[in-house]
C-alpha cells in the first residue's frame, strides 16, 4: 500500500478511536451518569476533528476521488462516490456546528444539552458509516484504479500536513487531548 493509502486508512483507525473516547466523554452528560465528561477535553476533540479531518483528510480523498471519478465503469460504484462526495460536503458544517455549540456552553451561555448531544449522535454515526464505506470501497478502489504516480503526486501534501494529534509529532494544544485518550484506552477492559 502506498503512503497516501496508508496514511488514509491509519486516520480512519485513529478517528474511531477519537469517536470512542467522546461517546465515553459525551456520556457523562446524560441522565443518571455519575460522571461529569470533561469540556475543555470534549473541546479540544471537537476542534481537533474541524482542523485536521475535515481540513486534510477529507480534502486528500477528494482530490484522489477526482482522479478516480473517470475510471469508475459500474453505475453501482459511481453511486458510492457520489455519496462519499455528499458526505464530505455534509460533515464538514456539522462538526463546526458541535464545535461553536460545545464552545458555547464553556463561554457559560445556555445551550440545551440534549440538542448538542443529538447532533453529536448523528455526526458520529454518519463519520463511522463514512469511514466503513471508504475502508470497503473507496481504498481498494483507489489501489486497483490509481497508478502508484499518481497516488505519489500526494506525498507533498502528507509531509505538509502531518496528522497533529496522532501523528509522530504531537501538537502542544493536543497533549491534554491525547493524554486523556490514552488514559480512558487504558481504563477500558479489553474485548475478549
Ligand atoms: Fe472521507
Ligand atoms: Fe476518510
Amino acid at each position: 500500500m502506498t503512503t497516501a493509502l496508508d496514511r488514509i486508512v491509519n486516520d480512519h483507525q485513529h478517528m474511531a478511536r477519537l469517536l470512542g473516547f467522546l461517546d465515553y466523554q459525551m456520556s457523562g452528560y446524560r441522565e443518571g451518569s455519575e460522571r461529569r465528561p470533561s469540556l475543555k477535553i470534549i473541546i479540544d476533540a471537537l476542534d481537533y476533528l474541524h482542523h485536521y479531518p475535515d481540513v486534510f483528510h477529507h480534502p486528500l480523498e477528494s482530490k484522489l476521488i477526482t482522479r478516480l471519478k473517470p475510471r469508475l465503469t459500474s453505475r453501482e460504484q459511481r453511486v458510492k462516490l457520489e455519496l462519499i462526495e455528499a458526505q464530505h460536503r455534509q460533515m464538514v458544517p456539522m462538526t463546526a456546528k458541535l464545535l461553536s455549540g460545545f464552545n458555547a456552553v464553556a463561554s457559560g451561555q445556555v445551550m440545551p444539552i440534549n440538542l448538542l448531544l443529538a447532533n453529536y449522535t448523528l455526526y458520529s454515526d454518519l463519520q463511522r458509516e463514512h469511514m466503513a464505506l471508504e475502508d470497503q470501497f473507496l481504498v481498494p478502489a483507489l489501489e486497483t484504479l490509481l497508478t502508484p504516480e499518481e497516488l505519489l503526486q500526494v506525498d507533498d501534501d502528507l509531509k505538509l500536513m502531518p496528522d497533529p494529534l496522532f501523528g509522530a509529532h504531537l501538537w502542544t494544544t493536543y497533549k491534554r487531548l491525547y493524554q486523556h485518550v490514552l488514559e480512558w484506552e487504558c481504563s477500558v477492559e479489553p474485548v475478549v
